[in-house]
């Protein structure tokens, strides 16, 4: 049988904390012919669009990221936890399950009307990518869509960002929390 995505994400169970069932990409990532599938099929939805910049969402939004700007020939953008980059940056608050985060981005890494592509491995509540969101945008940006290995869609994040007027674009899902 011919291997999905998803067929190559493992689950770790009671990872980081009791209860959780943690998908773990790594596993993707690691497959030769697993990767390449989740790159094209990340950027499947964006054939002949414009897309001047790809901005990915730490950690592991990079790896995606960067291996999505060198297929498009676009650069890529980090968003990054808070105290990460050097130059002057645009910070963003966000709500975790318990407190508050912060990301950032250096306030030139875009130029007004520039259509940019976020990349992340996971949608789960959709506070991370809605802090790169509101990032891009106030940059003067325009984000032309949201792209994920994985969506959790019980955790509301693809509601979140389509109510914000996002593109969402998910490989696959998992159901349950
Ligand atoms: C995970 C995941 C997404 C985010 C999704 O990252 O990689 O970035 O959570 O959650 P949300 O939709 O509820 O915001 P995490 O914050 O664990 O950090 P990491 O990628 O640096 O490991
Ligand atoms: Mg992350």
């Amino acid at each position: 049988m011919v291997k999905t995505v998803r067929d190559y994400i493992r689950t770790i169970p009671d990872f980081p904390q009791a209860g959780i069932l943690f998908r773990d990409v790594t596993t993707l990532f690691a497959d030769a012919r697993g990767f390449r599938m989740a790159i094209d099929q990340l950027l499947t939805p964006y054939a002949g669009l414009r897309i001047d910049r790809v901005a990915g969402l730490e950690a592991r939004g990079f790896i995606l990221g960067g291996a999505v700007a060198h297929q498009l020939s676009t650069g890529f953008v980090p968003i990054r936890k808070k105290g990460k980059l050097p130059a002057r940056t645009i910070e963003q608050s966000y709500l975790l399950e318990y407190g508050e985060a912060v990301v950032e981005m250096h306030d030139d890494a875009l130029q007004p009307g520039e259509k940019v592509l976020l990349v992340d491995d996971l949608l789960a509540t959709g506070g991370t990518a809605e802090a790169g969101i509101r990032l891009i945008e106030r940059l003067g940006a325009e984000v032309v869509g949201c792209a994920f290995v994985v969506d959790l869609p019980d955790l509301g994040g693809r509601k979140k960002l389509e109510a914000l007027g996002m593109e969402v674009h998910a490989l696959c899902a998992f159901e349950g929390l």
